[in-house]
């Protein structure tokens, strides 16, 4: 053990240090992270060994993600196991199977309301199926992320069922109110995640004699971390995980752990150094596993989870939702400087932190994270624009946060148009920038073959669910044989992922320099030296001039650079020797 429990002891004394568990708590800590790293296998501790050499190892060019539901994808975890050679030839390195954890009966939120972080949900497999998959993603030379649902348990819980039976203990794994002035003093400062269908952040339960606290749906309930036991528990359930063989956790909703009266409660300092002492655990028994802030927020309040200002290290990776929500800011407005602005506000100075960059998944494009930097009206016509008005998007308004601008779900190709040359070119453009700004992209189930919004009569009052469709396999069979609707969309992406595999200015850590003063066009230089490549992204309406002297060759054609980079295109710039 490299690292000391003093180290997490450090961290967290300051939160804990006057709860009357806390001394029986800290011990408890100490012997379930050293249980953990004790067990841990040989081949996980090469792994660890490997990834000590390579800290950002989620940042190498190849590294590319796929996040999807197993049901929707392949049914069951042997199924998914099945799918691995045709994931391995799309290029993807990296899987996040969005949570297989049982889940509350019924509704369970896509699998966010968890029942047991331990028990796999029984319809898709069983704990040996994921540590087999581990092992066989591990042969490939790739990884697998895993969810950690961090803020809330299920109604189902054993936990809240026992609190629900009066349990005191289990009681004190919750926020659990008596009074109605108290839960109004609290909500007066809180925002609402699911206004339209989840209105207020407190469900009343007669059985518990009072009201439970639930950010999210109202069988929720979040989960009350000032309690130390709170954090040993998730601490153990990581460890668990990591020694089966997950090599990151996207910790789920992490904004919400710390409440604190009279403040909005997320992203609370305290939240911060709950992340950095659960890395701190990591760090002595698990050391490779890398942690992902799931933190949909403005960037400014992203960046504390990933590159915390007082040197603690918390997470390695975050998702990049301001860059994201810009990227299609871009596309409607043909103004691509939100783009580049934010890529020039966030570069990430730790040598073992990346940004995962995305396009879509399988939540909706939060366009308020761009509070701030793009006025408030602006981002409403933006959102319109996607539902239709006057563009060529088809997704659908999601619930606003009061005053905000409303959400977008879609998925990506019935966003850009669907149908036809335009379509597939402007996925092209926002693929192709995606994967040259820094960090480690994760693509979304479906948009590798176009796949368009589905409409299930059968799912959850959660208009989300418009951009989780069932894997079309005859059309992903037929677009490996270059047929059918998908062929093109298809063969881009894999095209792309391969040529980016092959460039090492795409490593996350590559030094990243913005250019451009013209508004459509986004100039990105990337890596140094011979191996420098500039992204050049026509977001505008117009044609512009290549920016550079010399002579320059794309990567993604393979073929010399003229001087007029057209509307739409997107241009991987070489310099010719
Ligand atoms: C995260 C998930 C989202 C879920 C929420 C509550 O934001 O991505 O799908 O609804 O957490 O768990």
């Amino acid at each position: 053990m490299t690292e000391t429990l003093q180290s997490v002891f450090d961290l967290l004394e300051p939160l804990y240090q006057g709860h009357p568990a806390w001394p029986v708590e800290r011990d408890r800590i100490a012997a379930a992270v050293s249980a953990a790293a004790e067990a841990r296998s040989p081949t996980l501790r090469a792994l660890d060994a490997d990834r000590a050499a390579h800290p950002a190892w989620f940042g190498a060019p190849e590294m590319v993600g796929y996040s999807f539901y197993v049901d929707r994808f392949a049914g069951t975890l042997a199924g998914l196991r099945q799918r691995l050679p045709w994931l391995e030839a799309l290029g993807i390195r990296l899987l996040h199977p969005l949570p297989m954890t049982l889940g509350q009966s019924e509704h369970s939120d896509g699998g966010f309301a968890v029942a047991d972080y331990r028990a796999i949900e029984p319809a898709l497999g069983s704990l040996d199926d994921v540590r087999a998959l581990a092992a066989d993603l591990h042969d490939r030379g790739m990884a697998l992320a895993m969810d950690c649902v961090l803020n809330h348990t299920a109604r189902d819980h054993p936990w809240a069922q026992a609190a629900l039976a009066g349990d005191r203990e289990m009681r004190g794994y919750y926020r659990i109110f008596d009074a109605a002035d108290d839960v109004a003093a609290w909500e007066r400062d809180l925002d609402e995640v699911f206004p339209d269908t989840a209105p207020g952040n407190f469900t009343h339960e007669p059985a518990l004699g009072g009201w439970v606290w639930t950010s999210f749906y109202p069988f929720q309930w979040d989960l009350d971390w000032s309690n130390p036991a709170v954090f040993r528990e998730m601490l153990d359930v990581l460890l668990f995980w990591s020694n089966i063989g997950v090599d990151a956790f996207r910790l789920d909703s992490a904004p919400y752990l710390w409440k604190r009266r009279g403040s909005v409660s997320r992203n609370l300092p305290e939240t911060h150094r709950l992340v950095a002492a659960l890395r701190a655990g990591l760090d002595i028994a698990a050391p490779g596993v890398a942690l992902l802030a799931e933190a949909i927020e403005r960037t400014a309040d992203v960046l504390p989870y990933i590159e915390p200002q007082d040197g603690t290290r918390a997470a390695q990776l975050a998702y990049h939702n301001g860059v994201m929500a810009a990227l299609w800011v871009a596309l409607a407005t043909g103004d691509a400087a939100i783009v580049g602005d934010l890529v020039r506000d966030t570069v990430l100075i730790r040598p073992d932190t990346a940004w995962l960059t995305y396009l879509r998944c399988h939540d909706d494009i939060i366009w308020s994270a761009l509070n701030g930097r793009v006025p408030a009206d602006a981002l409403d016509r933006i959102s319109d624009f996607y539902t239709g008005a006057g563009g060529f998007g088809d997704g659908r308004r999601f619930q606003a946060r009061p005053g905000a601008a409303a959400s977008t779900v879609g998925m990506l190709a019935s966003l850009v148009g669907t149908e036809g040359p335009e379509a597939l070119g402007r996925y092209r453009l926002l693929l192709a920038t995606m994967l040259a700004l820094p960090g480690m992209p994760m693509l979304y189930m479906g948009d590798e073959i176009g796949l368009p919004n589905h409409v299930d009569p059968a799912a959850p009052d959660d208009a989300r669910w418009l951009h989780r469709p069932p894997m079309d396999w005859l059309r992903a069979d037929g677009a490996e044989e270059g047929e059918g609707a998908g062929a093109a969309w298809l063969a881009l992406t894999k095209w792309l992922l391969a040529v980016r595999a092959t460039l090492p200015a795409f490593d996350a850590k590559a030094a990243t320099k913005v250019h451009g003063e013209v508004p459509g066009l986004l100039v990105v230089s990337r890596g140094s030296g011979g191996d420098t490549v500039v992204l050049i992204a026509n977001f505008g309406a117009v044609p512009q001039v290549f920016p550079f002297e010399g002579r320059w060759q794309d990567a993604i054609e393979d073929r010399p650079i003229e001087r007029v980079v057209a509307p739409g295109t997107v241009l991987w710039a070489t310099r010719c020797v």
